[in-house]
């Protein structure tokens, strides 16, 4: 079967952690994959979800199915993080919410379910925007373009092109827009202009697609909820992909969750009914442990405080370690002014550096970026920040 068929090519992103792993200099750096590490270099499973995995280990009698949808307490408690408590899309049960797997499978499930009803809709994707949007949303069947997002030349968010080019969409396509951390640039919309992004998908009737994967890596967890407030606000239908695996450090867990609003809540049933088909003949139901374990530390106020302090503490790192990167760039010598680095957010920079240095800094220095230029921040650490800052002078020259 497979005499005459061609390898795919390696995931952009994916891809690299392999080449990684395979690498035997001891001095390599990944700068890819937006995976938390701390200033060892390690991704530690989070305080909170040891202690709450050891009181699930205790307690737990049974590993039989849950629900198609997932376990209800995990979709009660994702939709009072990603709205906030009192939003009126719960209380009015305008939401339908299940277990996906990751942010990921959360995409890929709402792009079924919009693609069943509107499968000639198109999805609109920011430039740049994180890879596999353009092969989860393709692989669900649609036709992808792209709206004005980033200014490469300014290193920062051309609002007036992403306006325009957002007022031209016609009704019924669907807008993917990342909620905070914008992924690959880090460079979000201020409170202001998501008001006018949402009053714009009301206005023209779009449908937004939000990807919310970062929540608490931008100013905090309630700060981070402002785009998708401001939807809610607006009464549209749209979707929210949320995921667990940066936040929590759930990565492998496949912590997710697709979120469908919709005006009234007899529109949020019918939609949980087809939500329901698209995931039993995909998967059947979602893995349990990492939602039980979320859940626990959610709904259990110790816990809860502990997964806070330990959130702001990954945010803070990152926060110095951009500062650290850009003092670094000059102590080099490195010419530009970085300082667009500090004002970007979330786990990722846009470094402004080309194909050739990137290229240079994998071959000479053993220091993997992804192509265009993004950085993981997290990957930094006290101790392999001065090398990689030398190896950028040195790519550079
Ligand atoms: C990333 O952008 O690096 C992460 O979201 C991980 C992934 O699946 O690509």
């Amino acid at each position: 079967m497979w005499k005459s068929i061609q390898p795919a090519p390696p995931d952009s992103i994916l891809g690299l952690t392999e080449e990684f792993k395979k690498d035997q200099n001891p001095q390599k750096v990944n700068l890819g994959v937006g995976v938390y590490k701390d200033d060892d270099g390690n991704t530690p499973v989070l305080s909170c979800v040891k202690a709450a995995e050891k009181e699930l280990l205790e307690k737990q009698t049974s590993k039989s199915y849950l629900p198609i949808s997932g376990d209800a307490a995990y979709a009660a408690a994702v939709q009072r993080l990603i709205f906030g408590e009192d939003n009126d899309v719960i209380t009015a049960k305008r939401a339908a919410t299940i277990h996906a797997p990751g942010g990921t499978g959360a995409l890929r499930v709402g792009g079924d379910l919009i693609h069943k009803f509107t499968p000639d809709a198109r999805v609109w994707v920011s430039s740049p925007t994180w890879a596999n949007h353009n092969g989860i949303f393709g692989a669900a069947g649609f036709e992808i373009s792209q709206y004005g997002y980033y200014n490469p030349e300014q290193k920062s968010l051309d609002f007036d092109k992403m306006m325009t080019d957002l007022g031209k969409i016609p009704a019924g396509d669907v807008v993917v827009l990342h909620a905070c951390c914008h992924n690959p640039s880090g460079v979000d919309l201020d409170s202001g202009q998501w008001k006018k992004v949402a009053d714009l998908a009301a206005e023209k009737a779009w449908i937004p697609f939000l990807d919310f994967a970062y929540q608490g890596f931008g100013d905090g967890v309630d700060e981070d909820r402002f785009a998708v407030e401001q939807f809610a606000a607006a009464g549209v239908d749209f979707f929210v992909a949320s995921s667990f695996s940066k936040n929590f450090g759930l990565y492998n867990e496949r912590t997710g969750a697709i979120t469908v609003i919709t005006p009234t809540a007899e529109e949020a049933s019918v939609a949980m009914s087809h939500l329901k088909t698209v995931v039993r003949t995909n998967y059947s139901n979602p893995p349990a442990h990492g939602g039980l374990v979320a859940t626990m530390i959610l709904d259990t106020p110790d816990l809860r405080k502990m997964w806070l302090e330990e959130l702001a503490a990954m945010r803070d790192r990152i926060v110095n370690m951009r500062k650290s990167l850009v003092a670094g760039l000059a102590a080099q010598g490195v010419e530009g002014d970085f300082s667009f680095i500090e004002k970007q957010r979330g786990m990722f920079s846009f470094s402004g550096w080309s194909d050739d240095v990137v290229s240079r800094l994998r071959k000479d220095s053993n220091i993997y970026v992804v192509g265009g230029g993004r950085i993981n921040l997290a990957g930094l650490t006290t101790s392999n920040i001065e090398y990689v800052c030398k190896a950028v002078a040195d790519a550079m020259k």
